[in-house]
C-alpha cells in the first residue's frame, strides 16, 4: 500500500503549478574585488580612543576566546572608517584577534550591517518586511528613490545619502519605518519622510522615533484596556497585610 502511495506522488506533484516570488539579488558582490579605493594595502589602524575601546572590549572575553570579539571590532572599525568596512580594516581585525583573515571575512560578509562599498553621510534604509509593507513601505521606498533620486543601492552625486533596503528591524508596531545612521524613524507618511530627509539634507538631526506624534508604540486609538486608576500599594488587601 504504501508502495502504491510513493509511486502515485510524482504523478500528483506534476499536476501542481507553482509560483516563485522575485528574486532578491544582493546590493553587493560577497567576493572581494581589489580597487583603487579597496585594496590591502591601504593601511588602516584604530585611533588611540579606538584602540584603547577594542583591548576593553576582547578583556570581556576568556583569552582562548577573544575571536567572539570580532562582530563588535569589526563595527568599531566600520564607524572608524566613515561607515564601510574595507578589506584593511578585516585585515587589521583579524590581525588584532590573531585569526587567519578568512575567518573575519565570513563574518563581514554574512552580516548586512557591514557594508562593504563606501556610503553617503546618511546610510538609509527602509524596511519592506510584511508588516512594514502592509503599512506601505514600499510606497515610502519610492518616494524616496524619487526625492534623492537614486535607485536602491545608490549613493546620491553630493555623497549624502545611500539608500538600502532591508528586512525587518523590529520596529513592526511602528510601521512603516526607515533607519537613518543609528537612528529609527517610525510611522512614516510620505510628508514626514521627504521633511526628514531634508532636515539631514541640511546637516540636521530631525528627531527620531515616531513621526505621527504617538509616544513609542502606544495605541494610536488611545487606551483600550486597563483604562481604570491602577491599585496604589495596599488598596484591596486584607486588613492584615495592608
Ligand atoms: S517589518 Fe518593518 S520593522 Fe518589522
Amino acid at each position: 500500500m504504501a508502495l502504491r502511495c510513493l509511486r502515485l506522488r510524482p504523478v500528483l506533484s506534476a499536476r501542481r503549478t507553482f509560483s516563485t516570488t522575485r528574486i532578491a539579488r544582493s546590493d553587493a558582490l560577497f567576493v572581494h574585488r581589489d580597487t583603487p579605493y579597496n585594496n590591502s594595502k591601504i593601511p588602516f589602524k584604530f585611533t588611540p580612543e579606538n584602540l584603547k575601546l577594542a583591548q576593553e572590549i576582547i578583556s570581556h572575553y576568556p583569552s582562548q576566546y577573544k575571536k567572539a570579539a570580532v562582530i563588535p571590532l569589526l563595527d568599531l572599525g566600520q564607524r572608524q572608517n566613515k561607515g564601510w568596512t574595507s578589506i584593511s580594516v578585516m585585515n587589521y581585525v583579524a590581525q588584532l584577534l590573531d585569526l587567519p583573515p578568512m575567518r573575519v571575512y565570513e563574518v563581514a560578509t554574512f552580516y548586512t550591517m557591514f557594508n562593504r562599498e563606501p556610503i553617503g553621510d546618511n546610510f538609509v534604509q527602509v524596511c519592506t518586511t510584511t508588516p512594514c509593507m502592509l503599512r506601505d513601505g514600499y510606497k515610502i521606498l519610492d518616494v524616496i528613490k524619487d526625492h534623492l533620486k537614486i535607485g536602491v543601492g545608490e549613493t546620491t552625486k553630493d555623497g549624502k545619502f545611500t539608500l538600502v533596503e532591508v528586512e525587518c528591524q523590529g520596529a513592526c508596531s511602528n510601521a512603516p519605518m526607515m533607519v537613518v545612521g543609528d537612528d529609527f524613524y517610525e510611522d512614516l507618511t510620505p510628508e514626514t519622510t521627504k521633511k526628514i530627509l531634508d532636515a539631514f539634507a541640511k546637516g540636521q538631526k530631525p528627531k527620531p522615533g515616531p513621526q505621527s506624534g504617538r509616544h513609542t508604540s502606544e495605541n494610536s486609538a488611545g487606551l483600550t484596556s486597563l483604562t481604570s486608576k491602577p491599585y496604589g500599594p495596599g488598596e484591596h488587601c486584607l486588613p492584615e497585610f495592608s
